[in-house]
């Protein structure tokens, strides 16, 4: 667990380990069902994260029975159970304790051949960087709430919110050059790819404008709609970060948000890296980009340009 990963993995024979994870949360959408999706596609990702596959899960529920319609929690466990069909995990069991505020989320077990585990360690300089969902989730979601989100940039948020990591796990199952990989969440995009460098001989840049995001999303950081979050994120990292000449201030927040149910952060050598991406965007994974390189200097900082 010393380098922060995305999940535990336990090695049970030569050829097979297990993974797993727990993750659960407070509402971040208004529609029940919509939550418990969202809430499934994110307590995956760190199992897709490993290079895994998720096989069996269990509900983790906090409700305040008593107080709210039973009908909300119906709808959060049906939008779950319909994501994990998607995703082909079973549910196997949970438990729900009374809470004054829902949370809704899984403990995962998946399986991964122990030669195969993804970690977010192994960087190496010259690797090209992909992600493969769009950003401003975060601030997407503090705009929803304070009734500034136009109907579209809620629609595209949520849509990337309930896709699962699913694909690019699968497509990246089928090569032998990743070095690294971690899923984008709660610390955001720079904070997550600090924690692959961190304490290493390699650094990162970053393309400013190559960083794929939801439109509309510019306008609301500019006009200080942000999630207290990001806030948090920006100030534990700021040291770290170096923002080039040219790099708009706004990108510098972007990368902050903290991601509710982001896409992965893939590093492999170039050529590979374009030719995954290819895949990726084949198979429908549309805003997948190659948003940056993995550089030798300057070491465990990340240069943005
Ligand atoms: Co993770
Ligand atoms: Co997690």
């Amino acid at each position: 667990m010393e380098n922060a990963d995305d999940a535990g993995v336990y090695r049970l024979r030569d050829d097979l380990a297990i993974i797993q994870t727990v993750d659960f949360f407070t509402p971040i959408v208004d529609d029940p069902y919509t939550f418990g999706r969202i809430a499934v596609t994110n307590a995956l990702s760190d199992v897709y994260a490993m290079g895994g596959r998720p096989l069996t899960a269990m509900n983790i529920v906090c409700f305040p029975i008593g107080k709210m319609d039973i009908s909300i929690l119906r709808e959060i466990l049906r939008g779950g159970l319909d994501q994990m069909r998607e995703a082909n995990v079973v549910l196997v069991g949970g438990h729900s304790v009374e809470d004054d505020e829902p949370k809704y989320g899984l403990s995962v077990t998946g399986i991964v051949h122990p030669d195969r585990v993804l970690a977010n360690r192994g960087a190496i300089p010259g690797d090209r960087l992909i992600l493969t969902k769009a950003l401003g989730s975060g601030i997407a979601s503090t705009a929803v709430k304070g009734g500034v989100a136009d109907s579209a940039l809620q629609k595209r948020s949520v849509a990337a919110m309930i896709e699962l990591n699913r694909k690019a796990a699968e497509l990246m199952a089928k090569r032998d050059d990743i070095h690294a990989c971690t899923d984008i969440t709660g610390f955001g995009l720079l904070g997550h790819a600090m924690e692959m460098i961190e304490g290493s001989e390699t650094g990162i840049k970053i393309y400013a404008n190559a960083v794929p995001y939801f439109e509309g999303v510019q306008e609301l950081i500019e006009t200080g709609i942000i999630p207290g979050g990001l806030v948090r994120n920006r100030k534990f990292r700021e040291q770290q970060i170096e923002k080039g000449a040219n790099c708009p201030a706004w990108i510098i927040d972007l990368l902050f948000d903290p991601q509710t149910s982001g896409g992965l952060f893939i590093s492999l050598p170039e050529a590979g890296a374009k030719e995954l991406l290819t895949e990726m965007r084949k198979a429908g994974l549309l805003d997948a980009t190659i948003i940056g390189e993995v550089v030798s200097a300057p070491q465990g900082k990340i240069v943005i340009e």
